[in-house]
């Protein structure tokens, strides 16, 4: 039996850990991100370990980044979902300053060097935004048993 086809378009190159095409999941609505404006946070898990992502509109893309500077592991936002400098230019770490292009993520001034962002990649249709998992950052695992629990 012929292997199917290669797909194209935005799930090109896109495997899951099972070798599968990842698919992509829903974020949020197109309207939830103003240009410029605040970001959407999410959970992820990262290398199997609980973490922040988040994503924002920029020049009228979405960008996504894990929520984790270049130069110390830790969040970077200077209240929930504020990530840009006051021109709303550079995405800048709130701890020290470390500043990144939103556009692809990469650092132009402070300590994180010549490191960048982890970037997840996003896809904008029909008013609503949806992210890719990858290799390293998978979506929360849903505990069915947990939701139905008695509290
Ligand atoms: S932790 Fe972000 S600049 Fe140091």
């Amino acid at each position: 039996m012929p292997e199917p086809a290669a797909p194209a378009g935005p799930l090109a190159g896109r495997t899951a850990p099972h070798g599968k095409v990842a698919e992509p999941l829903p974020l949020c609505p197109s309207s939830a991100l103003a240009e410029r404006g605040l970001a959407f946070g999410f959970d992820v898990q990262l290398w199997g370990q609980s973490a922040r992502a988040f994503a924002l509109r920029f020049d009228g893309r979405v960008v996504a980044y894990m929520n984790r500077c270049a130069h110390v592991p830790v969040e970077m936002d200077w209240q929930a979902g504020d990530f840009l400098d006051h021109e709303r230019r550079w995405i800048v770490c709130s701890i020290h300053g470390a500043t990144y292009d939103p556009v692809h993520g990469h650092c132009l001034a402070g300590p994180c060097a010549k490191r960048r962002l982890m970037a997840i990649e996003t896809v904008e249709r029909d008013g609503q935004v949806y992210w890719y998992p990858s290799r390293d950052i998978q979506p929360v695992a849903f505990d069915a048993a947990a939701e139905e629990s008695p509290r």
